[in-house]
Protein backbone atom coordinates (compact mmCIF):
# COMPACT_ATOMS: atom_id res chain seq x y z
CA UNK A 1 0.00 0.00 0.00
CA UNK A 2 1.26 3.58 -0.77
CA UNK A 3 0.55 6.52 0.98
CA UNK A 4 -0.66 9.70 -0.94
CA UNK A 5 -1.55 13.14 0.15
CA UNK A 6 -4.63 14.46 -1.80
CA UNK A 7 -6.64 15.78 1.52
CA UNK A 8 -4.48 17.56 4.43
CA UNK A 9 -7.09 15.00 6.30
CA UNK A 10 -5.14 12.36 4.98
CA UNK A 11 -2.39 12.96 7.68
CA UNK A 12 -2.82 12.67 11.45
CA UNK A 13 -1.74 15.29 14.00
CA UNK A 14 0.66 12.98 14.91
CA UNK A 15 2.14 13.10 11.04
CA UNK A 16 1.56 16.89 11.07
CA UNK A 17 3.46 17.22 14.11
CA UNK A 18 6.26 14.80 12.77
CA UNK A 19 6.72 17.14 9.81
CA UNK A 20 7.30 20.29 11.66
CA UNK A 21 10.12 18.56 13.43
CA UNK A 22 11.41 17.63 10.04
CA UNK A 23 10.98 20.68 8.43
CA UNK A 24 12.74 22.44 11.40
CA UNK A 25 15.61 19.90 11.58
CA UNK A 26 15.94 20.60 7.76
CA UNK A 27 16.34 24.10 8.28
CA UNK A 28 19.17 23.63 10.69
CA UNK A 29 20.65 21.09 9.17
CA UNK A 30 20.23 20.91 5.73
CA UNK A 31 23.52 19.08 5.11
CA UNK A 32 22.42 16.10 6.83
CA UNK A 33 19.78 15.70 4.22
CA UNK A 34 21.47 16.37 1.43
CA UNK A 35 21.90 12.56 -0.03
CA UNK A 36 18.20 11.26 1.84
CA UNK A 37 16.84 10.77 -1.85
CA UNK A 38 19.81 10.27 -4.15
CA UNK A 39 18.54 8.46 -6.89
CA UNK A 40 15.34 9.27 -6.50
CA UNK A 41 12.63 10.86 -9.28
CA UNK A 42 9.96 13.31 -8.30
CA UNK A 43 8.04 14.10 -11.50
CA UNK A 44 6.13 17.10 -11.11
CA UNK A 45 2.80 17.88 -13.34
CA UNK A 46 1.60 21.17 -13.46
CA UNK A 47 -1.83 21.21 -15.47
CA UNK A 48 -2.04 24.78 -13.82
CA UNK A 49 0.04 28.30 -13.97
CA UNK A 50 2.12 27.84 -10.61
CA UNK A 51 5.27 29.63 -9.93
CA UNK A 52 5.65 28.65 -5.53
CA UNK A 53 4.49 24.98 -5.49
CA UNK A 54 6.41 23.61 -8.42
CA UNK A 55 9.22 25.49 -7.89
CA UNK A 56 9.53 25.07 -4.32
CA UNK A 57 8.68 20.97 -4.98
CA UNK A 58 11.46 20.86 -7.35
CA UNK A 59 13.86 22.77 -4.88
CA UNK A 60 12.91 20.48 -2.51
CA UNK A 61 14.05 17.27 -4.15
CA UNK A 62 17.10 18.99 -5.51
CA UNK A 63 17.51 19.88 -1.85
CA UNK A 64 17.28 16.67 -0.71
CA UNK A 65 20.01 15.23 -3.76
CA UNK A 66 17.11 13.36 -5.58
CA UNK A 67 16.35 14.27 -9.57
CA UNK A 68 12.87 15.65 -11.07
CA UNK A 69 11.12 15.32 -14.50
CA UNK A 70 8.41 17.88 -15.12
CA UNK A 71 5.28 18.41 -17.57
CA UNK A 72 4.97 22.31 -17.15
CA UNK A 73 1.42 22.65 -19.06
CA UNK A 74 -1.24 20.47 -20.24
CA UNK A 75 -0.28 21.23 -24.01
CA UNK A 76 3.27 20.00 -23.32
CA UNK A 77 2.05 16.46 -22.73
CA UNK A 78 -0.31 13.64 -23.97
CA UNK A 79 -3.52 15.41 -22.12
CA UNK A 80 -3.36 17.49 -24.81
CA UNK A 81 -4.26 14.58 -27.72
CA UNK A 82 -6.60 13.10 -24.83
CA UNK A 83 -5.06 11.34 -22.51
CA UNK A 84 -6.89 10.76 -18.86
CA UNK A 85 -5.64 11.37 -15.31
CA UNK A 86 -5.73 7.34 -14.75
CA UNK A 87 -3.52 6.58 -17.68
CA UNK A 88 -1.22 9.03 -17.41
CA UNK A 89 -0.56 7.64 -13.50
CA UNK A 90 0.30 4.42 -14.89
CA UNK A 91 2.79 6.29 -17.34
CA UNK A 92 4.43 8.79 -14.91
CA UNK A 93 4.95 5.82 -12.43
CA UNK A 94 6.79 3.81 -14.92
CA UNK A 95 9.54 7.19 -14.77
CA UNK A 96 9.08 8.60 -11.29
CA UNK A 97 9.23 7.59 -7.54
CA UNK A 98 6.84 9.81 -6.35
CA UNK A 99 4.82 12.61 -8.17
CA UNK A 100 3.14 15.88 -7.21
CA UNK A 101 0.40 17.09 -9.59
CA UNK A 102 -1.95 20.31 -9.51
CA UNK A 103 -5.17 20.22 -12.12
CA UNK A 104 -7.93 22.32 -12.65
CA UNK A 105 -10.52 20.33 -11.97
CA UNK A 106 -11.59 19.10 -8.75
CA UNK A 107 -10.79 15.36 -7.67
CA UNK A 108 -7.73 14.74 -10.50
CA UNK A 109 -5.07 14.21 -7.80
CA UNK A 110 -7.29 11.50 -5.99
CA UNK A 111 -7.49 9.96 -9.92
CA UNK A 112 -4.03 10.22 -9.83
CA UNK A 113 -3.58 8.71 -6.52
CA UNK A 114 -6.03 5.93 -7.43
CA UNK A 115 -4.27 4.88 -10.23
CA UNK A 116 -0.76 5.00 -9.01
CA UNK A 117 1.97 2.94 -8.11
CA UNK A 118 3.87 5.81 -6.56
CA UNK A 119 2.95 8.11 -3.86
CA UNK A 120 1.08 10.85 -5.38
CA UNK A 121 0.79 14.63 -3.78
CA UNK A 122 -2.21 17.20 -4.50
CA UNK A 123 -0.12 20.47 -5.28
CA UNK A 124 -3.67 21.68 -6.37
CA UNK A 125 -6.66 20.23 -7.60
CA UNK A 126 -9.28 23.13 -9.27
CA UNK A 127 -11.53 25.29 -6.04
CA UNK A 128 -11.15 22.43 -3.69
CA UNK A 129 -7.76 21.71 -1.53
CA UNK A 130 -3.82 22.59 -1.53
CA UNK A 131 -2.68 20.74 1.38
CA UNK A 132 1.04 21.42 1.09
CA UNK A 133 0.25 24.99 1.33
CA UNK A 134 -1.40 24.14 4.21
CA UNK A 135 2.07 22.52 5.70
CA UNK A 136 3.17 25.78 4.57
CA UNK A 137 0.88 27.88 6.22
CA UNK A 138 1.24 25.32 9.97
CA UNK A 139 5.00 25.80 10.11
CA UNK A 140 4.34 29.31 9.36
CA UNK A 141 2.31 29.36 12.13
CA UNK A 142 3.94 27.32 14.11
CA UNK A 143 7.02 29.05 14.29
CA UNK A 144 5.27 32.56 14.52
CA UNK A 145 2.90 31.60 17.14
CA UNK A 146 4.12 28.84 18.79
CA UNK A 147 1.19 26.97 18.80
CA UNK A 148 -1.97 26.12 16.86
CA UNK A 149 -4.20 25.83 19.87
CA UNK A 150 -6.64 28.64 21.45
CA UNK A 151 -6.64 30.54 17.86
CA UNK A 152 -8.97 32.85 15.99
CA UNK A 153 -8.31 32.95 12.82
CA UNK A 154 -9.65 35.23 9.95
CA UNK A 155 -9.78 34.01 6.42
CA UNK A 156 -10.50 36.95 3.78
CA UNK A 157 -11.29 37.06 0.43
CA UNK A 158 -12.61 33.86 -2.43
CA UNK A 159 -13.60 31.26 0.40
CA UNK A 160 -15.68 29.53 -2.00
CA UNK A 161 -12.84 29.42 -5.03
CA UNK A 162 -10.00 29.12 -2.08
CA UNK A 163 -8.51 25.74 -2.24
CA UNK A 164 -6.07 26.98 0.10
CA UNK A 165 -8.24 28.49 2.53
CA UNK A 166 -10.50 25.12 2.21
CA UNK A 167 -7.18 23.17 3.46
CA UNK A 168 -5.79 25.02 6.06
CA UNK A 169 -9.75 25.45 8.12
CA UNK A 170 -9.56 21.55 7.70
CA UNK A 171 -6.49 21.52 9.48
CA UNK A 172 -6.55 23.98 12.43
CA UNK A 173 -10.10 22.92 12.97
CA UNK A 174 -7.94 19.68 15.03
CA UNK A 175 -7.19 21.72 17.79
CA UNK A 176 -8.83 23.09 20.57
CA UNK A 177 -10.28 26.53 20.73
CA UNK A 178 -9.84 27.30 17.62
CA UNK A 179 -12.77 29.51 16.11
CA UNK A 180 -12.80 30.89 12.47
CA UNK A 181 -14.06 34.57 11.33
CA UNK A 182 -14.75 33.88 7.55
CA UNK A 183 -14.28 37.81 5.62
CA UNK A 184 -15.79 37.59 2.22
CA UNK A 185 -18.39 39.10 -0.40
CA UNK A 186 -21.78 37.16 -0.19
CA UNK A 187 -21.01 35.90 -3.80
CA UNK A 188 -17.72 34.12 -2.40
CA UNK A 189 -18.45 32.85 1.15
CA UNK A 190 -17.33 29.31 1.92
CA UNK A 191 -18.82 26.14 0.58
CA UNK A 192 -21.37 24.28 2.23
CA UNK A 193 -18.64 21.04 2.17
CA UNK A 194 -16.57 23.32 5.16
CA UNK A 195 -19.51 24.54 6.63
CA UNK A 196 -21.10 21.01 7.35
CA UNK A 197 -17.11 19.63 8.36
CA UNK A 198 -17.53 22.62 11.00
CA UNK A 199 -20.73 22.10 12.39
CA UNK A 200 -20.31 18.28 12.15
CA UNK A 201 -17.22 18.75 15.18
CA UNK A 202 -18.38 22.07 16.43
CA UNK A 203 -16.25 23.99 15.88
CA UNK A 204 -17.44 28.18 15.91
CA UNK A 205 -17.42 30.58 13.48
CA UNK A 206 -18.69 33.57 12.01
CA UNK A 207 -19.37 35.16 8.34
CA UNK A 208 -18.73 38.81 7.78
CA UNK A 209 -18.34 41.20 5.19
CA UNK A 210 -16.70 43.68 7.10
CA UNK A 211 -12.71 42.74 7.65
CA UNK A 212 -12.75 46.57 9.80
CA UNK A 213 -14.97 45.13 12.10
CA UNK A 214 -13.52 41.77 12.16
CA UNK A 215 -9.74 43.11 12.57
CA UNK A 216 -9.57 43.88 16.37
CA UNK A 217 -10.09 39.99 17.52
CA UNK A 218 -7.83 37.80 14.90
CA UNK A 219 -4.94 36.16 15.70
CA UNK A 220 -3.95 35.63 12.19
CA UNK A 221 -5.22 37.19 9.25
CA UNK A 222 -4.90 35.01 5.85
CA UNK A 223 -5.46 36.93 3.19
CA UNK A 224 -6.20 35.45 -0.39
CA UNK A 225 -6.79 36.30 -3.92
CA UNK A 226 -10.19 35.76 -5.76
CA UNK A 227 -9.46 33.53 -8.25
CA UNK A 228 -10.40 34.60 -11.26
CA UNK A 229 -10.24 31.91 -13.40
CA UNK A 230 -12.42 29.79 -11.67
CA UNK A 231 -15.24 32.67 -12.77
CA UNK A 232 -17.04 31.67 -15.71
CA UNK A 233 -18.70 35.02 -15.66
CA UNK A 234 -16.20 37.72 -16.06
CA UNK A 235 -18.79 40.41 -15.34
CA UNK A 236 -18.95 38.21 -11.59
CA UNK A 237 -14.99 38.97 -11.37
CA UNK A 238 -14.83 42.24 -11.60
CA UNK A 239 -17.51 43.26 -8.69
CA UNK A 240 -15.38 41.37 -6.43
CA UNK A 241 -12.12 41.43 -7.42
CA UNK A 242 -10.99 44.34 -5.10
CA UNK A 243 -13.36 43.28 -2.27
CA UNK A 244 -10.36 43.23 0.34
CA UNK A 245 -6.88 45.20 0.12
CA UNK A 246 -5.32 45.13 2.81
CA UNK A 247 -3.09 48.72 4.19
CA UNK A 248 -1.08 49.98 6.96
CA UNK A 249 -4.30 52.34 8.06
CA UNK A 250 -6.40 49.16 7.94
CA UNK A 251 -3.70 47.08 10.75
CA UNK A 252 -4.31 50.18 13.38
CA UNK A 253 -6.80 48.13 14.80
CA UNK A 254 -5.02 44.71 14.52
CA UNK A 255 -3.22 43.66 17.24
CA UNK A 256 0.50 43.94 17.56
CA UNK A 257 1.11 40.06 17.85
CA UNK A 258 -0.82 39.17 14.58
CA UNK A 259 0.10 37.67 11.94
CA UNK A 260 -0.52 38.07 8.32
CA UNK A 261 -0.42 35.18 5.96
CA UNK A 262 -1.39 35.19 2.30
CA UNK A 263 -0.97 31.67 0.47
CA UNK A 264 0.37 34.27 -2.68
CA UNK A 265 0.09 35.02 -5.82
CA UNK A 266 -1.00 38.33 -4.56
CA UNK A 267 -2.69 40.41 -7.13
CA UNK A 268 -4.30 43.94 -5.34
CA UNK A 269 -5.36 42.34 -1.73
CA UNK A 270 -2.37 43.35 -0.04
CA UNK A 271 -0.49 47.20 -0.31
CA UNK A 272 2.93 46.98 -0.68
CA UNK A 273 3.38 48.75 2.05
CA UNK A 274 2.21 45.96 4.35
CA UNK A 275 5.66 43.81 3.11
CA UNK A 276 7.64 46.17 5.84
CA UNK A 277 5.14 45.36 9.02
CA UNK A 278 6.36 42.78 11.06
CA UNK A 279 3.18 41.54 11.25
CA UNK A 280 3.35 40.20 7.46
CA UNK A 281 4.75 36.67 6.79
CA UNK A 282 3.71 35.82 4.17
CA UNK A 283 7.27 35.76 2.45
CA UNK A 284 8.31 33.65 4.67
CA UNK A 285 5.37 31.17 4.25
CA UNK A 286 6.50 30.75 0.78
CA UNK A 287 10.46 29.90 1.90
CA UNK A 288 8.88 27.30 4.47
CA UNK A 289 6.83 25.91 1.66
CA UNK A 290 10.21 24.07 0.87
CA UNK A 291 10.98 22.75 3.98
CA UNK A 292 7.50 21.73 4.61
CA UNK A 293 7.88 19.82 0.89
CA UNK A 294 11.17 17.99 1.79
CA UNK A 295 9.63 16.86 4.90
CA UNK A 296 6.82 15.52 2.92
CA UNK A 297 8.71 13.89 0.44
CA UNK A 298 10.99 11.79 2.72
CA UNK A 299 8.17 10.94 4.78
CA UNK A 300 5.96 9.75 1.91
CA UNK A 301 9.38 7.41 0.08
CA UNK A 302 9.93 5.81 3.65
CA UNK A 303 6.05 5.35 4.36
CA UNK A 304 4.70 2.17 4.50
CA UNK A 305 1.73 2.42 6.02
CA UNK A 306 -1.68 3.00 3.88
CA UNK A 307 -3.79 6.02 3.93
CA UNK A 308 -6.86 6.08 6.26
CA UNK A 309 -9.77 5.65 4.59
CA UNK A 310 -13.59 6.48 4.44
CA UNK A 311 -15.83 3.88 3.70
CA UNK A 312 -17.43 4.86 0.26
CA UNK A 313 -20.99 4.43 -1.06
CA UNK A 314 -20.79 3.90 -5.10
CA UNK A 315 -22.51 4.05 -7.76
CA UNK A 316 -25.80 5.55 -5.64
CA UNK A 317 -25.96 8.85 -6.80
CA UNK A 318 -24.40 10.77 -9.69
CA UNK A 319 -22.07 14.14 -9.36
CA UNK A 320 -23.09 16.58 -11.78
CA UNK A 321 -20.32 19.39 -10.81
CA UNK A 322 -19.05 20.51 -14.31
CA UNK A 323 -15.50 21.42 -12.53
CA UNK A 324 -15.35 17.85 -11.20
CA UNK A 325 -12.88 15.18 -12.91
CA UNK A 326 -16.01 12.23 -12.97
CA UNK A 327 -17.30 14.55 -15.68
CA UNK A 328 -14.57 13.72 -18.10
CA UNK A 329 -12.49 10.55 -17.11
CA UNK A 330 -13.86 7.77 -18.52
CA UNK A 331 -15.31 4.96 -16.99
CA UNK A 332 -14.28 6.47 -13.32
CA UNK A 333 -17.39 4.65 -10.88
CA UNK A 334 -19.14 7.20 -8.63
CA UNK A 335 -18.05 7.37 -5.29
CA UNK A 336 -19.19 8.97 -2.09
CA UNK A 337 -18.71 9.64 1.26
CA UNK A 338 -21.37 10.43 4.54
CA UNK A 339 -20.26 13.16 6.12
CA UNK A 340 -20.43 11.93 10.03
CA UNK A 341 -23.75 10.18 11.01
CA UNK A 342 -25.18 13.28 8.98
CA UNK A 343 -27.11 11.71 6.36
CA UNK A 344 -25.57 14.12 3.86
CA UNK A 345 -23.36 12.35 1.23
CA UNK A 346 -21.02 14.35 -0.70
CA UNK A 347 -18.39 13.01 -3.93
CA UNK A 348 -15.32 11.98 -2.73
CA UNK A 349 -13.29 13.59 -5.60
CA UNK A 350 -15.16 17.27 -5.41
CA UNK A 351 -16.97 16.97 -2.29
CA UNK A 352 -20.64 18.28 -4.04
CA UNK A 353 -23.40 17.07 -1.85
CA UNK A 354 -25.47 13.72 -3.58
CA UNK A 355 -28.91 15.03 -4.43
N1 LIG B 1 0.50 29.34 -3.18
C1 LIG B 1 0.57 28.80 -4.42
O1 LIG B 1 -0.03 27.74 -4.69
O2 LIG B 1 1.32 29.51 -5.29
P1 LIG B 1 1.59 29.10 -6.83
O3 LIG B 1 0.26 29.14 -7.52
O4 LIG B 1 2.57 30.09 -7.34
O5 LIG B 1 2.12 27.70 -6.83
Amino acid sequence: MIKSVIDILDLSTEEIDSLLATAADIMENPGKYAHACDGKILATLFFEPSTRTRLSFESAMYGLGGHVISVPGSSNSSVAKGESVADTAHTVSCYADIIAMRHPQEGAALVLANNASVPVINAGDGGHCHPTQTLADLLTIHREMGRFHDLTVGVCGDLKYGRTVHSLIEALSRYPGVRFVMISPDSLRIPTFVRDALGAKGIPFRETVSLEDAMPELDILYMTRVQRERFRDQELYEQVKDSYILTPEKLQNARAEMRILHPLPRVNEISVAVDQDPRACYFKQMLYGRYMRMALILMLLGHPAPAPSRPLIYDRFVCKKRTCITQTEQELRQAFYQVGDSGIYRCIYCESKAK
